[in-house]
């Protein structure tokens, strides 16, 4: 589904705009993703996977606009794509209730409180779409991540062990959390 722009102002005062990607910005959000990818250990996708092509990325952008089971969406700061998060449910009744969330920062703009407002955004579409709890799992050690996520009501209800191989072959677990709504 579309995001339609909404301004937030970050802990410096910056304003912020979020909203969807067009396929347009496919090219930028490649850029973004492959940055993002590369600052931190912490997300799925690493450096060294195999690159997305800007076809993938124009066929990843326009079928989260149509879908309507997920929400896609963008951080603009400065010009630049700062951020993006996500929010998708199943089509499925039994489970239509929960919401998974993503989320990841550019490292510069850690810290600003650009995460808490994409979290009061999703909160808000979780709830707009009928969602009873919503979902996420970070790497353990996440330490910002954690504290974001307690802040926002999300609690610990679970951990795969040694779910991740990190960059230093060490095993993390994935820590599962839930908020209700
Ligand atoms: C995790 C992430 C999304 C947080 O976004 P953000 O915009 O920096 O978050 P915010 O500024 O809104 O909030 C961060 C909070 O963590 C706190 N924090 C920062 N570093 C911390 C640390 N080392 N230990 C504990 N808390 C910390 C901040 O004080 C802030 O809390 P506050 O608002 O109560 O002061 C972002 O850092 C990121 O994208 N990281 C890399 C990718 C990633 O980890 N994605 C999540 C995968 S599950």
């Amino acid at each position: 589904m579309k995001f339609n722009e909404t301004i937030v102002t970050a802990k410096n005062g910056t304003k912020i705009i979020v909203r969807s990607a067009t396929v347009d910005e496919a090219a930028e959000l490649l850029d973004y993703l492959n940055k993002v990818s590369a600052e931190t250990d912490f997300l799925l996708r690493g450096a060294d996977d195999q690159k997305l092509t800007l076809e993938d990325e124009k066929q990843f952008i326009q079928s989260g606009l149509e879908s309507p089971t997920k929400y896609n969406i963008c951080v603009f700061c400065d010009g630049e794509i700062a951020g993006t998060c996500s929010l998708f449910w199943s089509d499925k009744k039994k489970v239509a209730h929960r919401g998974n969330i993503g989320i990841a920062i550019l490292k510069k703009y850690w810290n600003l409180g650009i995460g808490t407002e994409l979290f009061k955004i999703m909160i808000e579409l979780g709830k707009k779409n009928n969602m009873k709890q919503l979902e996420l799992a970070y790497v353990a050690g996440n330490e910002r991540g954690k504290a974001l996520y307690e802040k926002m009501g999300f609690r610990e209800v679970g951990r795969i062990p040694n779910a991740f191989i990190m960059n230093d072959k060490t095993y993390r677990d994935d820590v599962l959390m839930v908020k209700e709504l």
